[in-house]
């Protein structure tokens, strides 16, 4: 029996609640863990207000929140290779479990060890913000020298496609409001406010010949806005926002498996993917920590230390 946090209809923030659960059975293919460290992500919340069905599962209420988690195992589930009871772990609790809970079942396919001498605070911040940033840039594969705009530069994803583009010699101008622009620049971001400049005027400025490719994590009219500045349409990659393949632009392709959660690991052992990670809560303050994200406006990342 574990304390969690979830929700017990879709809705606002008015329907989260705590409560008590027992420990998930870990089915084929699952770990069960103590969860260490758990990640905060937008998906969180849309998944609580019911809009991705898709990956819901039709599941029963109450439904703990939280997709990313790092922690120990304690039991394994039929069919797991590579893993073993006691291993650190990070990965995604893809078939329901829910992170935001003191033990949840993580997918074995999804999930990695983490290295020695990495924390599980940094781990958990991996298999959302930290294998995106990874895959975005994969996709675009683009040279050394390359300039590269990032919409949304100062959240999650952002800052860890910031960090990121140095190792691959890339030139990063990104868009925030005020408050991202300390953190932006001190990692080499050539930083433009969207809340005090036309980002397309600034940006045209900054880059005349159009960026090698873009990075985007807001969408909707900003991304329709941003997109033209690409010179090449197929170079723009909209981490959030699908309709994006109506300008000419592709959905990032993300890769879930263990081979990528390794590789992301041994990056932010490296320090080449440090992420940013601004608020640790309890898990007694997870609403906080939720609310800070599901303002559209979160620094860097966001976790929740559950023990
Ligand atoms: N497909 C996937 O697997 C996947 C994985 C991760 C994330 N996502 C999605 O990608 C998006 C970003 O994720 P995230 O974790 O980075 O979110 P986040 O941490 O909430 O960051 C979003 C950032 O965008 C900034 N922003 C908002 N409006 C902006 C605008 N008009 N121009 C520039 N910046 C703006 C926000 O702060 P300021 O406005 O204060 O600058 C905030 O820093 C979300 O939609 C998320 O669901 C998808």
């Amino acid at each position: 029996m574990g304390q969690a946090w979830g929700f017990g209809r879709f809705g606002g923030p008015e329907v989260q609640e705590f409560f008590d659960r027992p420990d998930p059975g870990p089915g084929p293919g699952e770990v069960l863990i103590r969860v260490a460290v758990a990640g905060v992500n937008p998906l969180d919340h849309l998944l609580r207000a019911g809009l991705v069905p898709g990956l819901d599962g039709g599941r029963p209420f109450p439904r703990v929140l939280g997709m990313e988690a790092a922690g120990t195992v304690l039991a394994l589930g039929a069919d797991v290779d590579g893993l073993a009871v006691g291993d650190a772990v990070f990965g995604f609790a893809l078939t329901g479990g829910g992170t935001y809970a003191e033990t949840t079942v993580l997918s074995a396919a999804n999930t990695a060890r983490i290295p020695a001498g990495l924390s599980a605070t940094v781990a958990a911040t991996l298999p959302v913000a930290g294998t995106t940033a990874v895959d975005a840039l994969d996709q675009l594969g683009l040279p050394a020298g390359a300039t590269i705009l990032v919409n949304g530069v100062g959240g999650g994803v952002g800052l860890a496609v910031a960090r990121l583009a140095p190792s691959r010699q890339l030139r990063v101008i990104g868009t925030g409001s005020a408050a991202k622009r300390e953190q932006a620049e001190a990692i080499g971001v050539r930083f433009v406010d969207y809340t005090a400049e036309d980002v397309v005027t600034a940006a045209r400025g900054l880059v005349p010949d159009g960026f090698d490719g873009i990075v985007d994590l807001v969408g909707g009219p900003s991304l329709r806005a941003v997109a033209p500045l690409a010179r090449d349409r197929s170079a723009v990659i909209a981490v959030g926002d699908q309709s994006v393949a109506e300008l000419g632009g592709r959905s990032v392709e993300r890769r879930l498996d263990r081979e990528n959660l390794a590789r992301s690991a041994q990056l932010a052992l490296e320090g080449v993917l440090a992420p940013v990670i601004t608020a640790i809560h309890p898990l007694s303050d997870a609403p906080a920590a939720l609310a800070t994200v599901e303002n559209g406006h979160a620094s860097g990342k966001v976790v929740i230390k559950v023990t």
